[in-house]
């Protein structure tokens, strides 16, 4: 079975209050999307097409290993995906979308999301549990419902696709619909999306606390790896 990687890189990430595009603040010495790159061909995938911002892809070049491929994003995640999908082309058999800002997931996640893909499913996600209690509240932030927790997931990437499966899905997604994963876009078109287990290393770097985070874990996983 052959895959293509397709990073979502095109964000701002003003979130993180950066003064560069989210992908490229760096993480010990290396921008997140290098590390991410690096994760999925570790993880057994064979070529990646990494979506970044306009007018960017001089600087996202430079930081990437030669054979990656960049393509303009959009101004959504939605968007961006569309486009990486669209430059990857179709010789791939599988399809993993990973973002960008989780630099530190491991291989090991990569190759499970391969496994399941290779024993026949055609969606499949990383997930871990929910371990707080987790509550819906009202516009003003009373507490109306406590959900029970042992059915939910939090939902990570890289998730894994039968090519022709995901390219179909985003074909039928109407345009103007912006969902904010791509297990999201097969689930509407009424694939089955199953599940390996993630990893918390894969967390995402959205706030700068999350960066700090990261530093700290750098060491220990540069050793494990
Ligand atoms: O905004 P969020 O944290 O959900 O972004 C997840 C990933 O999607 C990030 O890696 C980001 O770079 C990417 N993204 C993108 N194009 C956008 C917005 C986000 O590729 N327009």
């Amino acid at each position: 079975m052959s895959a293509v990687g397709v990073v979502a890189a095109a964000g701002s990430g003003s979130r993180l209050g950066a003064d560069r595009p989210k992908a490229l603040v760096p993480l010990a010495g290396r921008p997140l999307v290098a590390w991410s790159v690096l994760t999925l061909l570790d993880g057994g995938v064979d070529e990646v097409v990494v979506t970044v911002p306009a007018g960017e892809r001089d600087a996202f070049a430079a930081v990437l290993p030669a054979g990656v491929r960049l393509v303009d994003g959009g101004t959504t995640r939605t968007a961006s995906v569309r486009a990486g999908l669209a430059a990857a082309g179709d010789g791939a058999d599988a399809v993993l979308v990973h973002d960008a800002a989780r630099p530190l997931t491991p291989p090991a996640v990569v190759t499970r999301v391969l496994a399941a893909l290779a024993a026949g499913a055609r969606a499949v996600v990383p997930v871990l549990p929910v371990v707080d209690t987790t509550v819906v509240v009202d516009a003003d932030g009373v507490v109306t419902d406590a959900v029970p927790r042992a059915p939910l997931r939090r939902v990570q990437t890289p998730q894994g696709f039968d090519r022709a499966t995901l390219v179909a899905a985003y074909a039928a997604l109407a345009d103007g619909v912006e969902l904010t994963d791509d297990a999201a876009v097969v689930r509407a078109a009424g694939v089955p999306v199953t599940t390996v287990a993630g990893d918390e290393r894969a967390a995402k770097v959205t706030v700068p606390h999350d960066l700090h985070l990261a530093e700290l874990q750098v060491p220990g996983l540069q050793a494990a790896r």
